[in-house]
């Protein structure tokens, strides 16, 4: 099937910005974030090519806010990315659908709840990739979700296979796009 003229815009100009997330991974976001009739919450946005794609798709479709949770500082390479973020989201037009949790994705939870009576629609697993810290974030988050869990660098890298895999071990149905698997949540009803 083609794709439609509006997701390969979309897909088109973020393929530059920096980001481990490639061309069917992102392929995916998009029509989650589209499809969502509910916020979306990115744990981990780095300088937000995922982001600005979720918040593209976003726009095309439902016009959910996009929240941003990350601390800009834990990407391991000693930089806060936060002003390269704010540029990115701002060069690419997104600016306004955008919301930013700027800190730690455990207490930014809190946070979250205060600020966003809704449930969340796509929550989109991309920060801490350490096992307890994946575990942390889906424990803590899951609970705010009615529709799609998405989480990024699955076999990659040892903290998401292991959560990913015991989930599966559960009886979760993963629908996987290279290293992308999404999950349906809650499981049941
Ligand atoms: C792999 S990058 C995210 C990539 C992004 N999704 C993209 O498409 O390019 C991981 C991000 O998670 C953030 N991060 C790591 N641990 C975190 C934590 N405990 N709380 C909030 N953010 C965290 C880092 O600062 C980094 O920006």
């Amino acid at each position: 099937m083609q794709m439609d003229d509006k997701k390969k815009h979309w897909l088109d100009i973020t393929h530059k910005i920096f980001s481990a997330v490639r061309f069917n991974e992102s392929s995916k976001l998009y029509d989650l974030a589209k499809e969502s009739v509910l916020p979306i919450v990115e744990i981990g946005s780095y300088v937000g090519k995922s982001s600005i794609i979720m918040a593209g798709a976003s726009m095309e479709g439902n016009k959910m806010p996009v929240y941003c949770v990350d601390t800009w500082m834990d990407n391991g390479d000693g930089i806060d990315h936060f002003p390269e973020f704010k540029k990115n989201i701002k060069h690419y037009g997104v600016e306004d659908k955008i919301k930013v949790f700027r800190g730690n994705s455990a207490k930014m939870s809190f946070d979250f709840k205060l600020n966003c009576k809704d449930k969340i629609g796509l929550l989109f697993i991309d920060g801490d990739h350490s096992y307890e810290g994946v575990r942390r974030d889906f424990i803590t988050w899951s609970r705010m979700v009615n529709g799609f869990i998405a989480f990024h660098d699955y076999i990659s890298c040892d903290g998401m296979t292991k959560l990913i895999d015991s989930l599966m071990a559960n009886g979760a149905d993963i629908d996987l796009t290279n290293s992308l698997a999404v999950i349906k949540w809650p499981q049941k009803g």
